[in-house]
């Protein structure tokens, strides 16, 4: 994924504490209330950041990596929770797009439409989202040995990672129940995942024309269980693969 400057999002500390310690130079600027650490991440002059949970803080912070830090690219990692079938715990999803599930104008707009855009979804970059996908298939596909050890795996139910690729949807939910992600099913029977701020994100990027890619690693089934390991997912499971997909991408090629 090569960009001048390529600003990396996530939304909670441990979803970015092995890129932080991979950082070559690094440089803490404080702007809005976010620690912008400046640096290089295996040759890629790269912008971390965390943008904490929720779509105002997502678009809050994206806009500041373009407008203040000149980021020409922009990448978010983090958790998500699985909505569509065959998205289990450990999966990857990769954005193709993202839409705003709690948005609803109606009847002034259709639901989901971003007023005065004509808008609903909006598009990941689609190179950079092939080449995310691309490193994604290359550290979890087929035959990879796993990245997580066994007693983990097990406490987790993991399994050989699978990498879908389609619709997340977001709002400022953590959707806890059976009943809230059946109608989201409903509603958007095409959405694979769910989160709290990819959606943000996508609308300010297209605002400022500044392409972006996602990737989110299901930390969850979005059902009444979906908080009971959160904290001990991310911390255990998914920095690692976060870690390890961003290192795929970024590492220059032999
Ligand atoms: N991020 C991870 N799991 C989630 C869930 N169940 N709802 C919203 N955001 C999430």
């Amino acid at each position: 994924m090569s960009a001048a400057c390529l600003g990396i999002v996530s939304a909670i500390a441990q979803e970015q504490q092995g890129l932080l310690e991979n950082l070559r130079q690094p440089r803490c600027v404080r702007h809005g209330s976010r620690d912008y650490t400046l640096g290089t991440l295996w040759g890629s002059d790269v912008v971390l950041v965390l943008c904490g949970i929720g779509k105002v803080a997502a678009a809050a912070t994206t806009t500041s990596l373009i407008v203040e830090f000149g980021c020409d690219a922009l990448l978010f990692t983090g958790v998500a929770g699985g909505l569509g079938d065959g998205v289990a715990v450990g999966d990857l999803v990769i954005a193709d797009s993202l839409l705003q599930h709690d948005l609803d104008a109606r009847p002034l707009y259709p639901q989901y439409e971003v007023p005065d855009t004509g808008k609903s979804r909006f598009a990941a970059d689609a190179a950079r989202t092939h080449a995310l996908h691309s490193a994604a298939l290359t550290v979890f596909g087929a035959g990879c040995p796993p990245l997580i050890d066994a007693a983990t795996q097990q406490s987790f139910g993991l399994h050989a990672p699978r990498v879908h690729r389609g619709l997340i949807v977001s709002g400022d939910q953590f959707i806890s129940t059976r009943t809230a992600s059946d109608a989201l099913r409903l509603c958007l029977p095409d959405a694979l995942a769910v989160e709290m701020e990819g959606a943000a994100v996508a609308q300010v990027c297209h605002d400022y024309g500044t392409p972006f890619a996602l990737a989110r690693t299901i930390s969850d089934r979005a059902d009444d269980t979906a908080h009971i390991d959160f904290g001990r997912f991310i911390h255990s499971v998914a920095s690692v693969y976060s870690l390890a997909l961003l290192q795929a991408l970024l590492m220059p090629k032999s």
